[in-house]
């Protein structure tokens, strides 16, 4: 059984807090540094602009939130929430050597149920997130509550590409690849996770048909990178 499918959402937070010290380097080594493209395309279609206020959902060491900060500049606001505390400890820590401006504010909490009121961002973001929280449909309803009519979230994460022998490589790869590198850092179990969660994660179309379902009135899927990872983009309706 996917280890996934027998945790709670305690044991979630707690998987994220053990690999915190090593995800970033694992992750840059892992994609050939190709993720921060990802993250830059995710945060691109978000619609991002000078003086926004914006959400980074499941922000883990911070990535797309740094880059928010750095589209919204001084007068914007920025706010990263995950609920692993190890993962915002490295979080603060990056962005603060940065001197970001604005500070982004790192908000310890579950997705599924933000401390935010109605209709408060401009966008919102959310890297290798869904994948990982307990109820989608719930995750992509409370993002639609707290964007403003109007606003934007763009949502990336792997997937199982359709094309059989991108698939295979993919299998492949994360057999071969992914779990014998965070097996040296002593996170096997940690890292074998991902082809079962890529198994039982939505398609694309099934995304489109949950954030329709959450509210949004505008919803697209993109496959990116040989359809190994997606963006869905959602848009709330104006009232
Ligand atoms: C794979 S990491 C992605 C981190 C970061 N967004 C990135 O792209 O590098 C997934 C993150 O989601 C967080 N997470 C998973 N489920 C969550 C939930 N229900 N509420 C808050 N954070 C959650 C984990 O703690 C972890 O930091």
């Amino acid at each position: 059984m996917a280890l996934q499918n027998r945790m709670n959402s305690d044991q979630i937070q707690a998987l994220f807090d053990r690999i915190a010290p090593v995800y970033d380097e694992l992750n840059t080594v892992l994609s050939l540094g190709q993720h921060r493209i990802w993250k830059q395309m995710t945060v691109k279609w978000s619609g991002v602009k000078l003086g926004d206020t914006c959400l980074d959902l499941c922000c883990g060491s911070g990535d797309i939130a740094q880059m928010l900060a750095e589209k919204v500049g001084r007068a914007g606001q920025v706010y990263g929430v995950d609920f692993s505390s190890a993962q915002l400890e490295v979080a603060r820590d990056r962005a603060e050597r940065r001197c970001l401006k604005p500070p982004i504010q790192w908000v310890e909490s579950d997705v599924l149920s933000l401390p935010f009121e109605d209709d408060r961002f401009d966008c919102a973001t959310m890297g290798y997130g869904l994948r990982n929280v307990l109820d989608i449909l719930r995750s992509l309803k409370e993002t639609h509550r707290v964007l403003k009519p109007g606003a934007t979230a763009a949502i990336l994460d792997m997937h199982r590409p359709s094309n059989s022998l991108v698939r295979s490589f993919q299998q492949w790869y994360l057999d071969e690849v992914v779990v014998p590198a965070a097996q040296k850092f002593g996170f096997t179990e940690e890292y074998a996770y991902i082809a079962p969660s890529l198994d039982k994660f939505p398609t694309g179309a099934e995304q489109v048909s949950f954030a329709r379902q959450a509210g949004f009135s505008v919803a697209t899927h993109y496959p990116i990178a040989g359809g190994t990872m997606g963006v869905l983009v959602i848009q709330k309706g104006r009232r």
